[in-house]
């Protein structure tokens, strides 16, 4: 160990009564503790010193850093209220960027589906987040005690009230308030009671609602395929599972081939190559029959897709919590 760590305070404290300007103040500030500086160099050769006076002398340099560190910070703001009183602003100077933000993947993704449903004559329709057990679950042809309820984890504000579980409640409310032809899209924040890879407790969907004469589930197949070749690329694939809602008859979910492992299986599509990424069907005679609509005039289809799925097949994300973590690395990449 060369030098002393008090001898180094002496000289670090004594250069800085020389320091003029704030350049040489921060050089300072380099050379005792930067990377490479005398007090760093100190703290990392404390291990060849003899063992009983290590502690001590670590001790003692990590003073000495917190010291000098204020020293130093105290030093520039102390020119820089004297340049200030001075008036001394060099305008010559470049200006500061303000730091511009991005927008939030699943922002980016919602406003991408509203895009491509927009160029399809689709409208948009908004719902509470804090709904009644009547349009959450009773006008989707969902009873109280039926089995379907446990298909989705609910958070319960009150026994009629709950944190809505899906988007599908704001088709009711609007087709409660217009006549078809009804053509929308409902984008929003869903709470369910689910936490993994693939679940979060918060997250988003967009409700698609189509309701017109004659409409066919050879409708419902060709618009979603159009949308997921528009967000992909028309060489996705994708495949309509068969499936139960109660609010739709016929019922499937779609499913995405997962783009992380390319369909080989992972960890993230559970080993089976594909990644579900929404819900849909035939809007069921029950739910029309809830809000008015002749059954016999007119039928439609509906949809509800998972937002944070398709980001992360998008963008080829392996855990849908980084979407929530606000760890702004992650999030300046998009
Ligand atoms: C529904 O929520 C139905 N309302 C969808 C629907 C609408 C069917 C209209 C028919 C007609 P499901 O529970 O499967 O269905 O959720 C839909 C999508 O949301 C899923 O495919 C998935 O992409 C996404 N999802 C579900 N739970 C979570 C969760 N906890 N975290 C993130 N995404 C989820
Ligand atoms: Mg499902």
């Amino acid at each position: 160990m060369s030098q002393d760590i008090e001898q180094i305070r002496q000289q670090a404290l004594s250069e800085l009564k020389q320091a003029e300007d704030a350049e040489s103040i921060r050089d300072l500030s380099v050379r005792y503790l930067g990377r490479k500086g005398r007090v760093t160099r100190f703290l990392r050769n404390i291990s060849e010193l003899p063992e009983d006076r290590r502690p001590a002398a670590g001790k003692r340099a990590n003073e000495v850093k917190k010291e000098l560190e204020s020293a130093f910070n105290d030093a520039l703001a102390r020119l820089s209220e004297k340049q200030e009183e001075k008036g001394a602003i060099d305008v010559s100077l470049p200006g500061r960027p303000a730091p511009v933000g991005t927008l939030h993947p699943v922002t980016r993704i919602t406003r991408m589906i509203a895009k491509i449903f927009e160029r399809m004559g689709f409208g948009i329709a908004e719902g509470p987040e804090v709904e009644t057990d009547y349009y959450n679950f009773e006008a989707l042809n969902i009873p109280k005690n039926h089995p379907a309820r446990d298909m989705q984890d609910t958070f319960y504000v009150s026994e009629n009230v709950v944190l809505r579980t899906h988007t599908s409640p704001i088709q009711v409310r609007y087709m409660e308030t217009h006549q078809p032809p009804v053509r929308i899209i409902a984008p929003g924040k869903v709470y369910r009671c689910d936490s993994d890879l693939t679940h979060t407790p918060m997250f988003h969907q967009v409700e698609g609602l189509l309701v017109d004469e004659k409409v066919s589930f050879g409708d419902l197949k060709g618009t979603l395929t159009a949308l997921v070749h528009q967000i992909f690329d028309p060489q996705t694939s994708l495949r309509f599972r068969p499936s139960f809602f109660p609010f739709t008859e016929p019922s499937a979910e779609v499913d995405i081939q997962c783009v992380i492992c390319r369909g080989a299986g992972c960890k993230v599509c559970s080993d089976t190559g594909w990644l579900e990424v929404l819900g849909c069907g035939m809007v069921h005679p029950a739910v029309f029959e809830n809000v008015g609509y002749d059954t016999d005039r007119y039928s439609g289809f509906a949809f509800g897709m998972g937002v944070e799925r398709i980001a992360m097949l998008k963008y080829g994300i392996n855990d849908i919590r980084m979407f929530f973590e606000n760890d702004i690395r992650f999030l300046r990449q998009f």
